[in-house]
């Protein structure tokens, strides 16, 4: 049985003030002790957030493939960890495609991320076109394979699918085109990695907000929900974890 993981990626938002907003998330994590929470915020905020919200579980965006060295202006797993992260995602589309992220680098942060300690949020997701020329489950598999850490299992490794074409737009996949893609992504973890595949949990993202978590977190084979805009306040992120709570 996976526990619901509801986890929040504030991209580049957020500062000092807007910390607040993490007392009533912490505050609705308790009240639902069957979700997991999380938030993922700017790598400057991840040493007050994990101050200011010691029991949410606090984590990076981004970090970088190798331990330390001559990488100007990169931060490394351990650095993360250091100051509080508890994960990081890795592979997010948006990283993908401006810093030209190959799924062979994806997979060499999403190593070096567990290597120091992290848990991890490995992100794929297809392009409208693709999805328009029926490619999508294919191309969205092949990145899994392509970008999976090594040793991977679960708890610690989560797989978020967001179409690109759903993020940030209002647009979302219909449920049973979700549940399609969780099957395909669940049928070739299980190819890929045998019974560990089971512990993994395999996320939604892309435009999900209070009105439509229910029925998005109802489809099959969706363990959680990775959230951009509607978690950065507390008014708009509470519902989406109190939607997976009703679920169980
Ligand atoms: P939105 O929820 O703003 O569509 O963003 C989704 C996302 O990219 C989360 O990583």
């Amino acid at each position: 049985m996976r526990r619901k993981l509801i986890a929040g990626n504030w991209k580049m938002n957020g500062s000092m003030a807007a910390l607040v907003e993490l007392d009533a998330i912490a505050t609705a994590a308790t009240r639902s002790p069957g979700v997991d929470v999380a938030v993922a915020v700017p790598a400057t905020l991840i040493a007050p957030a994990t101050a200011r919200a010691p029991t949410l579980a606090i984590g990076a965006q981004d970090v970088h493939h190798g331990d330390c060295g001559a990488h100007t202006g990169c931060v490394s797993a351990a650095m993360v960890r250091e100051v509080g992260a508890r994960f990081s995602l890795v592979g997010h589309s948006e990283r993908r495609a401006d810093q030209a992220e190959s799924d062979a680098h994806v997979r060499d942060k999403a190593t070096a991320a567990r290597r120091a300690g992290l848990d991890v949020i490995l992100c794929v997701g297809e392009t409208s076109e693709e999805r328009d020329a029926g490619r999508a489950e294919a191309v969205v598999t092949a990145q899994l394979a392509a970008s999976l850490p090594d040793d991977a299992a679960g708890p610690w490794l989560s797989v978020a699918y967001e179409p690109i074409w759903a993020i940030g737009t209002g647009r979302t996949p219909t449920t049973a085109d979700v549940a399609a893609m969780h099957g395909a992504l669940r049928a070739r973890l299980r190819d890929l990695l045998g019974v560990e595949a089971e512990a993994i949990r395999l996320l939604y993202g892309g435009s999900v907000n209070d009105a439509n978590a229910g029925e998005l977190l109802g489809a099959g084979d969706v363990d959680g929900a990775l959230v951009g805009g509607a978690s950065l306040t507390a008014a708009k992120f509470v519902p989406i974890i109190e939607a997976a709570a009703r679920l169980g």
